[in-house]
């Protein structure tokens, strides 16, 4: 079976190499030359654990290519997906489809003999049949059900693990009407099937809803906490134990429950505000989605100014923080509706001198490109430290802000003696990921999300 993949990003790639890596013919295709021309090249544009050696073993198998041309590829795949972005529409937050329609007309022009073209981006209910109507408009000589049928299978890899959540996905959701394609998209996942990987069969509106729905569910979960963390500050209790507390209830559950400085991401923050939008033009309105996404908002603008409330407390001239992680979660280059997007501008404009070590984006890597790619415009109004000790080095405070794994071994004496304290204070430690034991902090004025403040002066 051939499948062409159409957009090579973060799901296309990954996904294009999975299905190589299972048998399977692919094709990724992308209109970026220069992604194309990397990929050829054996660089992979994007930073995504094991990705590099799953590439370089399915192109030395010759399963997977890259080309920059749809015709010939589409003309004989048994299955086009389309992966492109949906980022949100500038001016309304609907998302933005025109990406998915544009590759839904040049898919048109290029199939020839039965295709089940997927979409495997995450797309509003009713795109499914958007993309159908399209192709039957552009090729009136084509008969949906006998030539090309359109199906939804909406992907739910996360970033940093993304290869293991395609291998061993909690489930397939694929959404047809046809049994053409359904067997199609059976054999397609056979591999997932046999290792007993749940495959949920429905029609594509339900299947493109079930994406938007899981994503505003685990958005509202990560909302909670962090409000339930700014109510055991006031109210003297600890986030860490009542998350524990709730999460030991199996239907709870204890995952999405960890406090931080607001969700990110290329999907939650747009898929929310998308899912909102749609709600709103069908007349049902999703109120508890429209409430997440106002108090996730806020999150980040009031993490800014929980800093500088702690900077200006010391009275400081020109306070100099280091910030440790700026990605949107670890293991990711992903700079997408970071926290760090808000709260870094926010001290630059109050005057702070901002240091940053992020285990991809340090003093001269590879990967400092990729935020001006990714349109960061703050890249040239911080300094980037070679390591978190360099930038800990004279700083007024020490900022984490992305719990990468490396920073937890960070040992504590060393930010004591690193840190720049004046006189009748402890150095400062404001870490948003609550990644240090509230026990293991004395000397420090420690400040951490739904916690008591240290402050053992
Ligand atoms: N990133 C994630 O973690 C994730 C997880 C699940 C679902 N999704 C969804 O998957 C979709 C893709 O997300 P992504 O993060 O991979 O995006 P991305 O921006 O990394 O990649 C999209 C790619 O599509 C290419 N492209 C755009 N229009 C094209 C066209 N007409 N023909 C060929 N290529 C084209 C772009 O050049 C780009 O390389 C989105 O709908 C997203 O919501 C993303």
């Amino acid at each position: 079976m051939k499948i062409t993949m159409i957009g090579a990003g973060y799901v296309g790639l990954v996904t294009g190499a999975c299905f190589a890596e299972f048998g399977f013919d692919v094709v990724c295709m992308d209109k970026d030359e220069n992604k194309i021309k990397s990929l050829n090249l054996g660089i992979i544009p994007i930073y995504e654990p094991g990705l590099d050696s799953l590439v370089s073993q399915g192109v030395k198998s010759k399963r997977l290519t890259f080309t920059t041309e749809l015709n010939e590829s589409v003309s004989t795949s048994d299955i086009v997906m389309i992966a492109v972005g949906t980022p949100s529409r500038r001016g309304d937050g609907h998302a933005d489809l025109s990406y998915v329609y544009q590759a839904a007309k040049d898919i048109a022009a290029a199939i020839n003999g039965y295709t089940v073209i997927v979409t495997k981006s995450t797309v509003p209910v009713g795109t499914g049949e958007e993309v159908a109507a399209i192709i039957r408009k552009e090729r009136p000589d084509l008969v949906e059900g006998v030539d090309f049928d359109v199906a939804s299978n909406p992907e739910f890899l996360r970033e940093g693990s993304a290869i293991q959540d395609f291998m061993r996905p909690d489930r397939v959701v694929i959404g047809t009407d046809s049994q053409k394609a359904r067997e199609v998209m059976q054999r397609l996942y056979r591999p997932l099937y046999l290792i007993e990987t749940p495959i949920l069969f429905t029609n594509k509106p339900t299947s493109e809803l079930i994406k938007y729905a899981a994503n505003g569910f685990l958005a509202l979960k990560i909302a909670f906490i962090n409000q339930m963390a700014d109510l055991c500050e006031k109210a003297g209790a600890d986030v860490q134990e009542l998350a524990k507390g709730m999460g030991l209830d199996n239907r709870i559950g204890r995952k999405f429950l960890n406090v931080s400085p607001g969700y990110g991401g290329s999907c939650f923050p747009k898929d929310t505000l998308a899912l909102s939008r749609t709600a709103h033009q069908l007349e049902s309105p999703c109120t508890i989605i429209d409430a997440v996404i106002d108090a996730n908002a806020q999150r980040k603008v009031n993490m800014a100014n929980r800093i500088i409330a702690k900077l200006t407390e010391r009275n400081l001239s020109k306070p100099r923080v280091a910030v440790l992680g700026i990605t949107f979660k670890p293991n990711t280059d992903d700079m997408r509706d970071a926290a760090s997007l808000v709260i870094i501008p926010e001290l630059i404009k109050q005057g702070v001198d901002v240091v940053i070590y992020d285990p991809l984006y340090y003093k001269d890597s590879e990967y400092l490109p990729h935020l001006a790619i990714q349109g960061v415009t703050w890249e040239n109004e911080v300094t980037f430290a070679a390591s978190a000790r360099e930038a800990l080095k004279g700083a007024d405070a020490l900022v984490i802000l992305t719990e990468w794994n490396e920073f937890r071994g960070i040992d504590l004496n060393e930010i004591k003696t690193n840190l720049a304290t004046p006189k009748g204070f402890l150095p400062l430690l404001i870490d948003l990921r609550n990644i240090y034991k509230i026990t293991e902090v004395s000397g420090l004025n420690y400040v951490s999300l739904g916690r008591p403040e240290m402050n053992d002066l």
